[in-house]
């Protein structure tokens, strides 16, 4: 066997590793019963009025997604239900948030500080019928939006597995598993993941690249006989699962820090 063959089969092999790494984590979430996974999201754009020139408005962390405007959770939570089949369900509370960022916070450090529980609009009807609910939540001074603490009380969450997401921009988990441990004595609450909100929409960058480096890791495999070593088409299939697989971290790493 030329040199050049087993080069190609030894980044193959690495690589084909690295990406069942990769893909055990939707591998995971579709493994889940998804007949009995709920997830749950809180988003500050689908609990604010905004009016029409909101592109006007110099306001933080506000995106579109196919003209429309979606928080950072929204996007995590409709992505990670794309991916696992499970349903999905958005908190909304009766009082929507001020269009300003900065009225936002304030009012967010009042309810906080108050303890309040604001009233939600949207409640689920039959949480009995799931095991697993997956809460993505933006942390808000430091721990779950009080909207959140209303939701996690107003059902009784006893021997469910509660995996809590949270994006942030800086603050990572804060308090917030914490207080969700609270809030659910008798859940299973695992240890949460803080995902840097400005990043979320990394995930659809992750995904073509795990798709692209499958496609080129299997046409290594299938051709790597009939193909030249040096040939040009070689090349590019033992190079695109390296470009992938330094992507992928790149991401990775960016939406974790
Ligand atoms: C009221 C409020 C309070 C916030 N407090 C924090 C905080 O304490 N720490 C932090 O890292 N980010 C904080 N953020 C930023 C959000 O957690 C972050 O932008 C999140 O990704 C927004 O998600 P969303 O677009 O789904 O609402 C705060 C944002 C708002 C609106």
């Amino acid at each position: 066997m030329k040199k050049k063959n087993i080069s190609t089969i030894v980044i193959c092999v690495i690589s084909s590793i690295f990406m069942l790494l990769i893909t055990a984590v939707p591998i995971r979430l579709m493994a889940f019963d998804n007949e009995k996974t709920l997830i749950v999201y809180f988003s500050r754009v689908g609990n604010t009025q905004f009016s029409d020139d909101v592109d006007a408005v110099s306001s933080a962390s506000l995106r579109k997604k196919n003209g429309k405007l979606a928080g950072n959770c929204e996007v995590l939570a409709k992505k990670i239900s794309k991916l696992s089949g499970a349903d999905i369900f958005e908190i909304n509370v009766s009082e929507q948030y001020p269009e300003d960022y900065e009225e936002t916070v304030d009012r967010a450090s009042r309810e906080q500080s108050d303890n309040a529980r604001p009233e939600l609009t949207s409640h689920v009807d039959n949480i009995e019928n799931y095991d697993n609910i997956i809460i993505i939540y933006p942390v808000w001074w430091s721990t779950v939006p009080m909207p959140v603490f209303t939701f996690l009380e107003e059902y009784d969450f006893s021997g469910k597995d509660i995996y809590p997401i949270a994006t942030h921009k800086g603050s990572y988990l804060g308090q917030s598993v914490n207080d969700i441990k609270k809030l659910c004595p008798d859940s299973d609450v695992h240890s949460g993941i803080p995902i840097n909100g400005g990043s979320v929409d990394l995930i659809g960058i992750i995904s073509f690249f795990i798709v692209l480096s499958w496609v080129s890791i299997a046409v290594c495999i299938i051709l790597e006989k009939k193909l030249k070593p040096k040939s040009v088409n070689i090349r590019i299939c033992t190079a695109l699962p390296i470009i992938g697989s330094i992507t992928i971290i790149a991401c990775i790493i960016r939406m974790l820090i």
